[in-house]
């Protein structure tokens, strides 16, 4: 078993989810801003890769005052549990995420002594033996209570959840942008797929500036 997954990302209307710089751009509105906080309040945990972390630096809490005392109420942790995938231990010592729950997730490649110095921070799990075993890793989450995940990027993660099939859910929120650049991280980067992933259109919402696009994943054929 595991936990049910859905993705969440921006991105210009070209795919793009930031520039060539991979810093972090301003791609949604307000709107959309409020939106993903509240998918934030609902999930149990949220996950990024090591790629996000280097380059946004997120804490990846609930934002609203409100939402955050409202899952207090329901019993839970004012905000999810974060989970990062980072095989070699890369994460800095003072990134934001560690401020709340986080579990590491590495591999066998990763140094035993930043292990012990990110240990002293978060949860650090093994899976794999050179990038991190996503579906074990998703076992393990389930396995401690994790029933619902936010992936929040960025594209690399993402075309691994992807290609695994480990992907329920996916909603894009895509900003009447044009960012180019072919080097510029999209929705989903890595190797294209021999077989094409295949989803339903479940909602198409005007939001703000832009349009949220909500897929479902199909079966695999
Ligand atoms: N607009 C948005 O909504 C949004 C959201 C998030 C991020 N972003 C942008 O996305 C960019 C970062 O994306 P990214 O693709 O470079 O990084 P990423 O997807 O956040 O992280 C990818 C890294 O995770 C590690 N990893 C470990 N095991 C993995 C596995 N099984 N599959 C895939 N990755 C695994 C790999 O590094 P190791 O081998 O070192 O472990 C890999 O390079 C930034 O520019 C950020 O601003 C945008």
């Amino acid at each position: 078993m595991r936990p049910y997954v859905f993705v969440n990302v921006a991105a210009s209307i070209d795919g793009k989810i930031s520039d060539e710089s991979r810093r972090q751009l301003r791609i949604s509105c307000e709107e959309d801003m409020k939106r993903v906080d509240k998918l934030r309040a609902e999930v149990d945990a949220i996950m990024v890769g090591i790629g996000t972390i280097l380059s946004d630096d997120p804490k990846l809490n609930v934002k609203s005052e409100e939402l955050r005392k409202k899952r207090v109420l329901e019993g839970k942790k004012e905000n999810p549990i974060k989970v990062v995938v980072d095989s070699k231990c890369r994460i800095p010592e003072n990134a934001k995420v560690f401020d709340g729950e986080t579990i590491v997730a590495v591999s066998k490649l990763a140094e035993k002594e930043r292990l012990e110095r990110i240990a002293k921070k978060a949860e650090v799990v093994i899976f794999g033996e050179e990038r991190v075993d996503l579906k074990s890793l998703l076992v393990y989450l389930y396995e401690k209570g994790i029933k619902k995940l936010m992936v929040e990027g960025g594209g690399t993660l993402i075309s691994s959840l992807l290609r695994e099939r480990l992907v329920d859910e996916m909603f894009i929120y895509f900003a009447p942008m044009i960012i180019g650049g072919e080097r510029s991280p999209t929705i989903c980067d890595g190797k294209s797929f021999d077989e094409h992933i295949r989803f339903e259109i479940f909602g198409v919402e005007r939001l703000g500036e832009g349009v949220l696009v909500h897929l479902k994943a199909q079966e695999a054929p």
